[in-house]
């Protein structure tokens, strides 16, 4: 496993004023590394992985660039589609596809294929009833494929920090389908799916990657 190195290959070109007008997130240039440490080893033999959810792309690029054994497959909402597809433009390495329309509210899409699916922050943002159908769709994953979820969660109604409990009920007083989820509820739904989650890695400020694995089919007599 070549894990840790970036691919000096860009695509397209990124200028300091291009750079300037491309979707940014503070969040994600920090947490970025951290998440590289912990999701790499896992993604060790995937060949194909397809994020929901990539937001400004910095993510998408940043993993694609350190894991050059994968292609990875970014996609988002059909509204920030285009902001997406900026970025990708201006910096995307060779490993990374272009962006995919994906709603996981839809029926038109499929994690099959995939040697695993990530997404980070977007299970806090999503009403419930767009979780149950991620996780639904996971189903469809061959056996020994990953779901790997970066973002805070709670355990058995308990908040892990002061911090995420602010973060909650802020989200809440927002948009009350949203909010920080209860690891006990994604176990429910992804055990439904045939997955059963192997890692939940502790990453700074109060966040973790929890990972599901698609059980192996059993052998047949
Ligand atoms: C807080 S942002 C996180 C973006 C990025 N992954 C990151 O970590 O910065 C939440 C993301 O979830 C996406 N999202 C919300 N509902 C969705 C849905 N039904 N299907 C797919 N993506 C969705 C949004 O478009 C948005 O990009």
């Amino acid at each position: 496993m070549r894990y840790g190195f970036r691919v000096p290959r860009p695509v397209g070109f990124s200028s300091p004023i291009i750079e300037r007008m491309l979707p940014y997130s503070e969040a994600c240039e920090r947490n970025k590394g951290p998440i590289l440490t912990a999701l790499g080893p896992l993604l060790g033999d995937a060949r194909k992985v397809l994020e929901i959810g990539s937001g400004t792309g910095q993510h998408a690029v940043w993993f694609a660039g350190n894991m050059d054994w994968l292609t990875w497959q970014p996609s988002e909402l059909p509204e920030w589609l285009p902001r997406l597809a900026a970025r990708l433009e201006a910096e995307a390495p060779v490993n990374l596809a272009p962006p995919l329309c994906l709603d996981v509210r839809e029926h038109d899409w499929s994690p099959a294929g995939y040697d695993a699916v990530f997404t980070a922050n977007t299970l806090h943002i999503m009403h419930w009833p767009a979780v149950q159908a991620l996780f639904a769709r996971m189903s469809e994953l061959s056996p020994g494929a990953w779901l790997c979820v970066y973002g805070p969660f709670a355990f058995h109604g308990r908040h892990t920090s002061a911090s995420n409990i602010a973060f909650d009920r802020s989200l809440r007083a927002r948009d009350p389908g949203s909010g920080v989820r209860d690891v006990a509820d994604l176990d429910r739904l992804a055990s439904a799916a045939g997955l059963r989650r192997e890692h939940d890695i502790p990453l700074p400020a109060n966040n973790r990657l929890l990972a599901w694995r698609r059980a192996a089919e059993e052998p047949q007599d």
